[in-house]
């Protein structure tokens, strides 16, 4: 008898994870027998609770705060970008072996691509606010399609020296981040700046060109008042809700088969939840 595969979100906490309802709608608009569940795994029990999925059923699982470091190391085989970007996202189960990938930068430029077919990396500057792991799955995305020129600006200024030296980048100062808008073809927020509860992300626009791109990948809510600003100033803006739904695709694809895809069906499904 052939089994029903499973796959779920490892996280600490995971309760808040759209993660569930999203694979969760995959697997029902294609009719697919298999579950998605949400996994609470204490840091300590990582590296035993991984070792143990494959014979519970696993094929696969995603990975979120504060495990994805974790799960990198933890893995048998590590794919170049993951590697890379010094993280996992995405674990696969094959033939005994656990496979780390990491589509976070994947899902960022899938993203853009399908809400701005227009924008290219290669035509301008990006800036990036923020020097975390999305950050990092960001940079090496924009380098991988070419941006020219990655300017990189944080709070904590060292936090952006480190990026700035592992990845070649150009570090604007936190306070002098107004200043680096001129020639720009991307602004993006990798901060949780502008997200609810959180603190209000001081951005003043007026230096950006009129083809630069402004995205954020904080979806909650789903018009930041970043891209508000950038809205009202006719920018071109992209929320970050896409990058959520796009980086999942490649895991569901490997772990259930088919292709899915990212419709406004399922950004509806996933706001809803
Ligand atoms: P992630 O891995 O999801 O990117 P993270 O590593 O916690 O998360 O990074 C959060 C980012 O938001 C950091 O760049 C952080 O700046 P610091 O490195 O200075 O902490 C930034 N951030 C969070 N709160 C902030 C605030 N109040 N002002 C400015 N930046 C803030």
């Amino acid at each position: 008898m052939s089994k029903i595969p499973l796959a779920g979100v490892i996280g600490c906490p995971v309760g808040h994870s759209r993660s569930p309802v999203l694979h969760g709608t995959w697997l029902r608009d294609y009719g697919i027998a298999g579950h998605y569940v949400p996994l609470h795994v204490e840091p300590g029990d990582l590296a035993q609770v991984l070792r143990a999925m494959p014979a519970m059923g696993f094929v696969g699982a995603n990975v979120t705060i504060p495990h994805k470091e974790a799960a990198l190391a933890l893995a048998d085989e590590v794919s170049d970008i993951a590697a890379r970007i010094g993280a996992a996202n995405t674990l696969s189960f094959e033939g005994g072996r656990s496979v780390a990938d990491n589509t976070d930068g994947y899902g960022f430029m899938a993203n853009l691509r399908q809400n701005a077919p227009d924008w290219r990396a290669d035509q301008g500057a990006a800036l990036i606010l923020g020097a975390g792991g999305a950050a990092r799955a960001i940079i090496v995305a924009l380098q991988d399609a070419g941006a020219p020129e990655i300017r990189i600006t944080n709070r904590t200024r060292a936090r952006a020296d480190a990026l700035a030296a592992e990845f070649g980048l150009t570090v604007v100062d936190w306070d002098a981040r107004s200043q680096a808008l001129g020639d720009l073809g991307l602004l993006v927020n990798t901060t949780s700046l502008g997200m609810a509860g959180q603190g209000a992300l001081e951005m003043p626009l007026a230096g950006l060109p009129e083809r630069a791109l402004v995205t954020d990948i904080v979806y909650t809510p789903l018009e930041t008042p970043l891209l508000r600003d950038a809205r009202a100033r006719g920018l071109r803006v992209v929320d970050g809700l896409g990058m959520l739904l796009h980086q999942a695709a490649p895991g569901f694809a490997r772990w259930f088969g088919g292709k899915p895809q990212v419709t406004d069906a399922l950004r509806r499904a996933v706001l809803g939840a």
